[in-house]
């Protein structure tokens, strides 16, 4: 299984923090937010890690990053010289590959779960997670029949059609390289990762598992915040329990 974490973009959301370096090198409590999901690979087991930048900070992510020994890990880059899409990753990583099954993560978003046994058991298709929120228009929303069977997934629907927003960790077989390369641009210009996980939900190959743990997409100045105090709180606690 590779990894890849997707940290390009323009983040304009979050300007003027953005101006001078990119969202996923801002701090979260006390570490860049990239360590968030560089730490959720590993403790799945995935060492092999892509990570895809955009032009601008790039020689920032190599200074702090480096080869990923440090981490115990390999990390290959590559450049998104546009943010077109989530989906745009697989058509980037292609190479990198190769013929293995892949996860992707988003370099915004920051969990505190242990997928390890999920990823070791990924057997075809693809996996992705669900979780409750309040806001479910900011995100790929899932459908569900009464027995909890995923019917569709959409992107950012305005009239929502239940409230599980499907989290920025995905898990694909080979073939998601395939279906990239055959993706058309949405209404909003991006190759999207909703189409995708469609795809592979028409053929009956996606599992929809509903995560309770804790997840934020740090991408707004409220959710950025809210991550810091929580990643605090966890700190403190810690540091507690190293007392007793
Ligand atoms: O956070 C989970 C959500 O992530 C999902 O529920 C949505 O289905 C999915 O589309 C995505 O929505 P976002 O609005 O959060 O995506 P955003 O444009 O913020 O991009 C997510 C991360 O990926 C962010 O760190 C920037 C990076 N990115 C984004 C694009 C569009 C890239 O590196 N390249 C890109 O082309």
């Amino acid at each position: 299984m590779k990894g890849i974490i997707l940290a390009g973009g323009r983040a304009t959301r979050l300007r003027p923090l953005t101006k001078i370096t990119s969202k996923q090198l801002l701090p979260v409590y006390n570490k860049p937010m990239i360590y968030y999901p560089i730490d959720t690979l590993i403790k799945a087991g995935i060492t092999d890690i892509l990570i895809i930048i955009a032009p601008d900070y790039a020689g920032q992510f190599l200074n702090l990053l480096g080869s990923g020994v440090e981490f115990g890990a390999r990390f290959t880059y590559e450049i998104q010289e546009e943010p077109k899409g989530l989906a745009d990753a697989f058509r980037i990583g292609k190479n990198f590959i190769g013929n293995d099954d892949v996860t992707m993560i988003l370099g915004d978003n920051i969990f505190d779960e242990d997928f390890s046994k999920k990823v070791s058991s990924f057997k075809g298709g693809a996996t992705v997670y669900a979780k409750q929120v309040t806001d479910p228009e900011r995100f790929g929303v899932v459908e569900f029949d009464q027995n909890m069977t995923a019917l569709s997934i959409e992107e950012k629907p305005k009239i929502p059609k239940s409230n599980y927003a499907v989290v920025g960790l995905y898990t694909y077989d080979n073939r998601v390289v395939k279906y990239a390369e055959n993706l058309q641009p949405s209404a909003r210009g991006e190759i999207e990762i909703t189409d995708l996980n469609n795809i592979y939900l028409k053929n009956g190959e996606l599992t929809v598992n509903i995560f309770k743990g804790l997840w934020e997409d740090a991408g707004t100045f409220d959710s950025l915040l809210r991550v810091q105090n929580i990643m605090a709180q966890k700190h403190q606690e810690s540091l507690k329990e190293l007392q007793k």
